[in-house]
């Protein structure tokens, strides 16, 4: 899961489990968080301040009136920063604290003073997790709009076992990103395809293309964080699955093609990212092809059009494709919407330098119908939030509302 861009107030209370917030630290700037870290006294009893500057990369708040810090980013400031307060450990103390409304410290006030969503993650003894204080507290804090992830059940600092364990890491930052996935695709299935194909000369060569999988698979994780149910079936590519997502591996254009088709059930949109060989070899050598004449001819013959074939099935999903161009990007780009019968296409250059093909980062025109989009050069995981978040509008524009239609697509005679 992805928090990418995301601004979070970490806020540390003291216990025991705040050891585990610095590895909570880094695994919130792992998955693409802007961290800011906010310690109460107590909790710097546990863990010191500098551990958290290291690991956020950002001066740590400890103090309501530091002037040093204030000059920096004042509370009221890191109030309004924040996407989203975390608190974590959230102590009993600190929770009685926040049900009564106390602004008695840096966090306490911060909490008052920000409109962002606030979460929890208690940890503490089973049986001051469990007392009617803490309870009554927690349901007035739940009652209020805050979010409590956990506390989980095991072994405790104490030596007991019990409710009350603060979560792992990376169950929190799982939790937390589910906050921001607003669930637009719930439900529904989409395909994708990314990277090049291979077409084999014979057993040892092949014909392909520079496509690397990125901007497919940050599409797949783009899905994944608005709720979709996620099929990629990919070319060969170095690039681990994202999370949830059922991943397909396939070599060639045909092969590609025909995972593609049998995989269509449960599916309402299909994107079709990945550089396909647009001609194959017409004949695989079984044997390794020796060099004995100064010139040698390959026969090429066409792969099946993956996308037209989709998109020309009697009730297609929606369908996205894309176009690499290195001129005449909107005729050619528009050219391929009309005559592949597509909702929309992305259209990059791909002669650009640092951008489409291998590269860190993307930028696209987005066409349809009687409407276009430009997306600006960004890192390929920022594009592809920019283009799922569009498709997303297009799709609910096209179905009046999303809503999930479990048909199958029956074939229509295949475009080629
Ligand atoms: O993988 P990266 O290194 O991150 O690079 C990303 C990318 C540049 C590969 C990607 O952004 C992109 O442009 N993908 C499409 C590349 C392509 O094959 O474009 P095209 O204009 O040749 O094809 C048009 C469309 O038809 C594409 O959606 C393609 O997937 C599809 N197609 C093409 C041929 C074929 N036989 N079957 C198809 O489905």
């Amino acid at each position: 899961m992805s928090l990418f861009g995301k601004q979070i107030v970490l806020g540390i209370s003291g216990g025991i489990a705040a050891y585990k917030s610095a590895d909570l630290t880094r695994r919130l700037r792992d998955a693409g968080a802007e961290v800011r870290v906010v310690m109460t006294r107590a909790a710097t009893e546990f863990v010191t301040s500098l551990t958290f500057q290291a690991l956020s990369g950002n001066p740590v708040h400890t103090a309501l009136l530091d002037p040093q810090a204030e000059a920096a980013m004042g509370h009221i400031e890191l109030a309004r920063w924040a996407d989203v307060v975390l608190i974590a450990p959230a102590s009993a103390d600190f929770m009685a604290k926040l049900a009564h409304g106390l602004a008695d410290d840096l966090l306490s006030t911060l909490c008052l003073a920000t409109d962002a969503p606030i979460a929890l993650a208690p940890a503490m003894n089973r049986l001051m997790w469990s007392n009617p204080a803490t309870r009554h507290n927690v349901a007035q804090l739940k009652e209020r709009g805050l979010a409590l992830f956990g506390p989980g059940q095991g072994s405790q600092a104490c030596g007991e076992q019990g409710e009350g364990r603060m979560l792992e890491p990376l169950e929190l930052v799982d939790t937390l990103s589910g906050l921001f996935n607003r669930g637009e695709l719930r439900e529904l299935g989409v395909m994708i395809t990314a990277g090049p194909t291979h077409e084999a000369i014979d057993p040892v060569r092949y014909i392909t293309n520079r496509s690397s999988g990125k901007m497919g698979f940050a599409l797949a994780e783009a899905a994944l964080e608005m709720g979709a149910a996620v099929k990629l079936i990919s070319g060969p590519v170095a690039l681990s699955t994202p999370r949830g997502a059922r991943r397909i591996e396939v070599e060639s254009a045909q092969q590609m093609h025909d995972v593609v088709m049998d995989e269509l059930a449960k599916i309402q949109i299909f994107i079709a990212c990945a550089a396909v060989a647009d001609y194959r070899p017409v004949i695989s050598e079984r044997q390794k092809i020796k060099k004995k004449k100064d010139q040698l001819i390959l026969a090429l013959v066409r792969t099946p059009d993956i996308l037209a074939t989709v998109a020309g099935l009697e009730s297609p999903p929606f369908t996205l494709g894309f176009a690499a161009e290195t001129r005449n990007l909107e005729e050619y780009a528009r050219g391929k919407l009309k005559q592949k019968s597509l909702d929309m296409i992305a259209a990059n250059w791909v002669g650009a330098p640092d951008s489409g093909f291998e590269s860190e980062y993307n930028a696209l025109e987005v066409y349809w119908t009687d409407g276009q989009r430009s997306l600006p050069k960004a890192p390929k995981q920022e594009l592809a939030r920019q283009l799922i978040q569009l498709l997303t509008e297009r799709y609910a524009a096209t179905h009046k509302g999303i809503v999930p239609q479990r048909q199958t697509h029956r074939r229509t005679q295949d475009p080629g």
